[in-house]
């Protein structure tokens, strides 16, 4: 059945047919229409226009938005919103003078979560997870990737994946999986890193390609945690099942990780607080979408993602949340967009295109997601009434989403 959205006050995101990203310049451009309708046809955009245009509403399913703005989903391209349990105690840790780093190399960390994980059933760590993506779908998020990496033993990684493909199922909301059994060295290879990789490499890959549970590769490649040369290796051996990678780089420090991606054709490279100018040219010459994760230099105090730099040098920017238990817990890309604005400089508009379209580029996405383009899926948020789009990262704690609707269906 055909469904119509009347009385739009602003209708964001329009157009960009064609684009697989928004680079440089580009971002700046968040084309929108003001008293405008949208008409929907089974889950997808049919089409749009001025209010005047509109089409007649006889034997069509009529949506009220009262005035209120319209906006593509947001698209999240980096969370690892599966976990066990929670972490506040290393949130004091940090208070009390402790580092990110430093609590890792105690043992703390990620190899609390796989603690945590590994004690927990499958239907458990469903459940705590859809907590979190019912969460998400109501602050606006309409796809999603998410990361294995807290389970770092082969069925471990597997009841993460295999929860990660319950959710694909089970909700509307679009997802893609990312398999990151090199997210550190487990407690049971403590000073055996070479066999931990082995590991990775020769059972964990093989058992995820052989059940297709993930769509893309990624390795913590870091200071303290995997060189570039470990990291090669994986995702060579991912590549070998079709996983791309999206990989973690330079979030403690410059440590190879753009380079190694950019090599290998990484989807995304993300993080990147602590990247230097050489790699942003190293990237111009890639197809790699930068992707800064700015709730984790936020909830960390760590430096910002050079990401004014980053598009005024011509490159596309995707904004994701890494909603996880250590480094931001949380999953509000609403605020993530304000806090690319506050910090890391980037207009609303770039911010708002870096959390839609780019984040569905950088989940290889774009064709079916990330804008209000005709044939696109229709993945969209209502918001109260607002008196621009400006205003979206300026209210940075209002809540002003008040409709979700995914595949043209309304959350409830
Ligand atoms: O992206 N940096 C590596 N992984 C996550 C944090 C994981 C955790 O602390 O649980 C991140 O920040
Ligand atoms: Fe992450």
């Amino acid at each position: 059945m055909k469904q119509i959205v009347t009385n739009i006050g602003l209708l964001a995101g329009v157009g960009h047919e064609g684009k697989r990203c928004l680079k440089g310049k580009e971002m700046a451009q968040l084309n929108t229409i003001a008293n405008a309708y949208l008409a929907m046809e089974g889950g997808r955009i049919a089409d749009y226009g001025a209010m005047a245009a509109c089409p007649g509403l006889a034997g069509v399913e009529v949506i009220d938005a009262k005035g209120g703005a319209v906006l593509p989903s947001w698209c999240d391209s980096h969370t690892h919103i599966v976990y066990a349990g929670s972490r506040e105690q290393e949130f004091v840790d940090k208070i009390r003078g402790l580092s990110y780093a430093e609590i890792a190399q105690r043992g703390g960390g990620i190899l609390n979560s796989a603690d945590r994980l590994h004690e927990m059933s499958e239907e458990e760590l469903y459940r705590q997870a859809m907590r979190r993506v019912d969460e998400v779908i109501r602050k606006g998020t309409g796809c999603v990737e998410i990361k294995s990496g807290y389970g770092l033993n082969t069925e471990g990684e597997l009841k993460m994946l295999r929860v990660i493909r319950r959710i694909k199922e089970t909700t509307r909301l679009k997802v893609v999986s990312t398999f990151l059994g090199a997210h550190a060295v487990s407690r049971a290879y403590k000073g055996r890193q070479g066999d931990y990789v082995d590991l990775v490499v020769n059972e964990m890959i093989p058992a995820v390609g052989a059940e297709k549970l993930a769509d893309f590769i990624d390795v913590f490649c870091d200071t303290g945690f995997f060189t570039p040369e470990e990291t090669a290796r994986i995702l060579e051996a991912g590549a070998a099942y079709g996983m791309r990678p999206k990989i973690h780089a330079d979030e403690l420090a410059s440590s190879g990780g753009v380079e190694v991606g950019v090599r290998h054709d990484a989807l995304s490279v993300d993080h990147l607080e602590s990247m230097t100018e050489e790699e942003i040219e190293l990237l111009l010459d890639s197809q790699t979408i930068p992707t800064a994760l700015p709730g984790t230099s936020f909830f960390l105090n760590m430096p910002f993602a050079l990401g004014r730099k980053m598009i005024d040098r011509g490159l596309p920017l995707a904004l994701a949340s890494d909603y996880n238990p250590g480094s931001t817990p949380s999953g509000d890309m609403k605020f993530i967009v304000s806090l690319a604005c506050i910090k890391m400089r980037l207009l609303p508009a770039e911010a708002i295109n870096a959390a839609t379209f780019n984040g569905a580029c950088a989940m290889g996405l774009s064709d079916d997601y990330g804008s209000i383009t005709r044939g696109k899926v229709a993945n969209f948020f209502i918001t109260d009434p607002l008196p621009s789009m400006e205003f979206i990262p300026y209210a940075y704690t209002t809540p002003l989403v008040r409709r979700v609707f995914l595949q043209g269906v309304e959350y409830k």
